[in-house]
Formats: structure tokens, sequence, C-alpha cells
């Protein structure tokens, strides 16, 4: 798929079909967030992925949703802040552009292999903690389900890039310089 068919065919998918995702296709979704880029390659982050059956009563203490739990996986990533790069001045921590990275990997890889997925980040924060037993130094961030899309794509709502993008006036740079 052409990139830019990629980037405009991805969309949040809020109803999925209960059929499997071929193991192929889990490890290539996961390869494509360990290829992400990181400040300064610190890669702090851990992605864990949650089988949906029989699990489907613990998830809804995450995010209490039907279709959160309608595709066979669920996937978070979690950061973890100590580990990653911060940078000098005014100490601002990369963690969470980070993740937005490496789940964008993942969820443009899964567009591609025809999966589905969506964002969540309004979870419950302490159900989040508690259902996966996470370790003090790991911060849930995002989860998607991965499966099979059951509803067509909706249509995007974007502002115009008027709206979105700010041209700096080549001459008003140049005489700035
Ligand atoms: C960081 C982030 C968090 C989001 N959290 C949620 C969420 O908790 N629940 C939800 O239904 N959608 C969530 N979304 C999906 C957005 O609502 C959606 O991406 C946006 O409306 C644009 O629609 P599209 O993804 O179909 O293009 C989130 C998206 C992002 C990028």
């Amino acid at each position: 798929m052409e990139f830019s068919q990629l980037i405009s065919s991805r969309y949040s998918v809020r109803a999925y079909k209960p059929v499997p995702v071929e193991e192929e296709k889990l490890q290539r979704v996961l390869e494509a967030a360990r290829l992400a880029p990181t400040a300064s390659n610190r890669q702090p982050f851990k992605l864990i992925v949650i089988p949906t059956a029989g699990r489907e009563e613990e998830l809804r203490k995450i995010y209490n949703k039907e279709w959160f739990v309608q595709a066979p996986y669920v996937i978070c990533a979690c950061a973890m802040p100590d580990e990653a790069w911060v940078r000098q001045g005014d100490q601002e921590n990369y963690f969470m552009v980070d993740i937005g990275i490496v789940f964008d990997h993942l969820i443009l890889a899964a567009t591609e292999l025809g999966l589905g997925t969506c964002w969540i980040a309004a979870f419950d924060h302490q159900a989040a903690r508690e259902v996966l037993e996470l370790s003090p130094e790991y911060v849930p961030v995002v989860f998607t389900p991965l499966g099979y899309p059951d509803k067509p794509p909706h249509d995007k709502r974007r502002k115009p890039l008027e709206v979105l993008v700010e041209h700096l006036d080549k001459q008003s740079t140049a005489q700035g310089e």
C-alpha cells in the first residue's frame, strides 16, 4: 500500500469481527513498533499483548465499551519514564512522544495488513495498573484493540491546512537572520 493511501485509510475502528488475527500479522505489527525511533534511542517502553478471550470482564474494568473486547487482542503501550530521554535545561521528559511514535508505527502497520485499531487514552488508569499487574516503573499510556474491522471507515473531519499550518514569510525570515 502506498504511504499516502495508508495514512488516509487508517481510522478509529469501533466494531470488530470475532475472527482470529494471524500470528504472523501480530508479529509484523509488533516489529513495526520495535523499529520506531525514540529519543536518544532509549526505547523506554513495553508493549503488553492481551488475548481478549476469557478476559472480557477484567478488560471492561479498564475501558467499558463493548467494542473494546470484541477483537482477539488488546495491546497496551506502557512507558518507562525513568529510562526515557530528558532534555537538559528544562528537564522535559520525552516519554509521551516516544510512546506516540511507537504506537503510530504499530497502528499504521496494522492498517497495512487490513487490521483495525483505535487509540484509547480515556481508560481507567488504576484499573489498568491492577488488571495488568504493572510494577511501579511502568506507566500505561495508551491501549488499542487489534482485530478485523466490522464497520467501514467514516469521513475524516479535519481542520483545513490553512488553519493547521503557518508558513513563515521567506523574506522576513531572511531579514530576521
Ligand atoms: C491520543 C489519542 C487518544 C484517543 N483516545 C480515545 C479514546 O479513549 N476513546 C475513543 O473512542 N477514541 C479515542 N481516540 C480516537 C480519536 O477520537 C480519533 O482518532 C479522532 O476522532 C479522529 O478519528 P479517526 O481516528 O477515525 O481518524 C484517541 C485518539 C488519540 C490520537
